[in-house]
């Protein structure tokens, strides 16, 4: 079928990028699918997403799409490198599709997701003096001495929002295979307008970070620490002080954070989305420690939460141990796949 293919006029522009959109339309004009391209500001690869109505598949509604959309993006921003795809489900239509179109497969994504349920159980037994755990449940997590935690929902707070901004940079090195990827240029206001369109969606952003405290804790310290965080489900590992809404209070630097992103009405499954920890401060156990904190806390905090939910690439050895170590189970794997818009010699490994 030839459908027409109409660019949209979208309004969703922000600071960080712009989106395209076409609708393909049957000849008496009932809708079939749509696409859109968000264009990033600062060049580099568009993200793409196609949808062709179920009933109008396989008609070649979606490679009509997919070329209006490659066309254009040269044209839109010709320092663009390339497009990458929304993860599809290995074996899906949408996997078959881009490995029919030709388009490079360059990052492959486990989904694994944490009941919450289960972690009740597991995080409560965490109490157990022997540290490590039974069958199925994460081993005990232990505070980090010379490190504390924070936590804040939405947006940053100002006596945090600088050393916020130079955290970021934990992101940077994550594993992403063959995608091309050219890592953001974090400020202020672009934490918060990410704060803010999580936000206007209706779904909460919560994050947990770790600070210096440049005073090392001792032994002792660290071992209360831990009980508090396991034995109540969620009180701080800093004795309270962060629940504030994440007061800095005596300072100090950000070094790790992980993000997990809420509905607004606290059901279903929650999303990670970054957790990193600067390259200078690995193979301490702060992912581990923070991520188990958030965990504690979240389910405290939205007792009807179903469940967390993480996509970790394959290659991401290091964060696919941590949640596994703390109970996460895998669901199911996914595939990016990207068209390079100036193919380089070595983009067609
Ligand atoms: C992926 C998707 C957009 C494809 O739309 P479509 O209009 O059915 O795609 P086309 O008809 O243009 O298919 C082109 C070719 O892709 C391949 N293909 C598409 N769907 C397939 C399927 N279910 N199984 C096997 N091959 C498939 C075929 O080679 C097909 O050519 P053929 O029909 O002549 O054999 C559609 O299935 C969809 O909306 N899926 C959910 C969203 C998604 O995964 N989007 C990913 C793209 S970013």
């Amino acid at each position: 079928m030839t459908a027409q293919i109409t660019a949209l006029v979208d309004p969703n522009v922000s600071a960080t990028s712009r989106r395209l959109a076409w609708l393909a339309a049957a000849p008496d004009g009932h809708p079939l699918g749509s696409a859109y391209l968000w264009i990033p500001t600062a060049g580099g690869v568009a993200d793409l997403e196609i949808h062709v109505h179920p009933a109008e598949r396989r008609a070649g509604i979606g490679t009509q799409l997919l070329h209006a959309a490659i066309d254009a993006a040269a044209v839109a921003e010709p320092a663009l490198l390339g497009i990458l795809t929304q993860p599809v489900e290995e074996g899906s239509p949408g996997d078959h599709f881009c490995a029919a179109a030709g388009l490079r497969r360059v990052l492959r994504l486990t989904y694994t997701r944490l009941a919450l349920d289960s972690t009740r159980l597991a995080l409560d037994s965490t109490r157990s003096a022997a540290g490590s755990l039974g069958h199925g449940a994460p081993e005990a997590v232990r505070a980090v001495p010379g490190y504390r935690l924070v936590h804040w929902e939405g947006r940053v707070p100002d006596d945090l929002a600088e050393t916020y901004v130079r955290a970021r940079r934990a992101m940077d090195d994550m594993p992403m295979d063959d995608a091309t990827y050219i890592p953001p240029v974090w400020d202020v206001p672009r934490l918060q307008a990410v704060a803010d369109a999580v936000a206007r969606r209706n779904e909460i952003l919560l994050v947990t970070a770790v600070l210096t405290t440049g005073d090392a804790m001792t032994a002792d310290d660290a071992m209360a620490a831990d009980d508090a965080m396991t034995a109540d489900g969620g009180k701080a590992a800093d004795g309270g002080k962060a629940a504030d809404g994440g007061k800095a209070g005596g300072g100090g630097e950000m070094v790790a954070f992980t993000e997990l992103v809420v509905r607004g009405d606290g059901t279903g499954d929650g999303q990670h989305y970054g957790t990193g920890v600067l390259p200078e401060h690995r193979g301490h156990g702060l992912a581990r420690w923070m991520k188990a904190d958030q965990i504690a806390r979240t389910r405290a905090r939205f007792p009807r939460l179903a469940g967390l939910l993480a996509d970790t690439a394959d290659s991401n050895t290091a964060m696919r141990r941590i949640n596994e170590s703390l109970g996460y189970q895998p669901t199911h794997r996914s595939l990016l796949y990207q068209h390079d818009l100036h193919p380089s010699p070595d983009a067609s490994r």
